[in-house]
């Protein structure tokens, strides 16, 4: 039901690094995480970057919007200095770029389809397809792949339509009513959620109804726990720091 990991850091190195970067990988790696959470978007030129926001500014130096921008454009801006000046000189990195880190590290990637306002199946299938590419060998060998997840239904459905091979998480803030009847209609495998709209209760439906279920972004090590007591199968966190990696 959850062959993953239970402890992930979140964009990367959480609240250590800047977010969705090469550094923030690195970062996670030195505080022993070998899983990790990331967000990917379309460039302009449709390549899959690895990045939150779809508005330039807050960690992006620049203006204008992701998918104004070519992966090469954005892959040569500033992503790092907001965070620290020792950061300076970070890009946007591809999405290429992060699976190519994360294999020769061998951390476990739950990949989270970010997709741009009005490009949710455009970025799902290309997300999707570019998984199974680089994980052919895996695939072909049944071995541990990568989990894919996101907000947006219609790229979730695409992913599924590009890539039936891989597995899907539902994101959602807090679990609707009528949870079980999309997730089985979308065939995922996990529900995520928001950690402080989740109930014991619910916790328990999900688990016993056969559903991985992942929480974001947990950032106490009590909190960790709780969660882990009522079932939870996994979690990412900000706090790479003072919550250790579990495997
Ligand atoms: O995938 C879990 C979490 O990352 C979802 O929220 O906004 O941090 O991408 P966000
Ligand atoms: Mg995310």
């Amino acid at each position: 039901m959850w062959p993953y990991p239970r402890t992930l850091a979140h964009r990367g190195g959480g609240t250590l690094a800047p977010e969705n970067t090469l550094a923030a990988l690195r970062c996670g790696l030195a505080y022993g995480y070998r899983a990790v959470e990331f967000d990917v978007m379309l460039a302009s030129d449709g390549v899959p970057v690895v990045v939150h926001d779809p508005e330039l500014g807050r960690t992006v130096a620049g203006s204008g919007h992701v998918s104004d921008y070519t992966a090469a454009q954005l892959g040569a801006m500033e992503a790092g200095a907001w965070f620290g000046p020792q950061f300076a000189g970070e890009g946007v990195p591809t999405f290429d770029a992060v699976v190519a880190y994360c294999k020769a590290q061998r951390i476990w990637m739950n990949i989270e389809i970010k997709p741009a306002p009005g490009v949710d199946v455009a970025t799902g299938a290309a997300v999707a397809r570019a998984t199974r590419d680089y994980f052919a060998k895996e695939i072909a060998a049944g071995e541990l792949l990568p989990l894919l997840s996101s907000f947006s239904i219609a790229a979730l459905e695409a992913a599924c339509q590009a890539a039936p091979e891989l597995a899907r998480g539902w994101l959602v803030e807090a679990i609707p009513a009528d949870w079980e009847r999309t997730a089985k209609e979308l065939g995922v495998v996990a529900i995520h959620c928001n950690h402080q709209q989740l109930t014991r209760a619910l916790a328990l439906a999900v688990k016993e109804a056969g559903y991985g279920l992942f929480c974001y972004t947990v950032n106490t090590p009590e909190r960790a726990s709780e969660l882990l007591a009522w079932g939870v199968d996994g979690f990412c966190t900000d706090r790479i720091d003072i919550i250790p990696s579990m495997a």
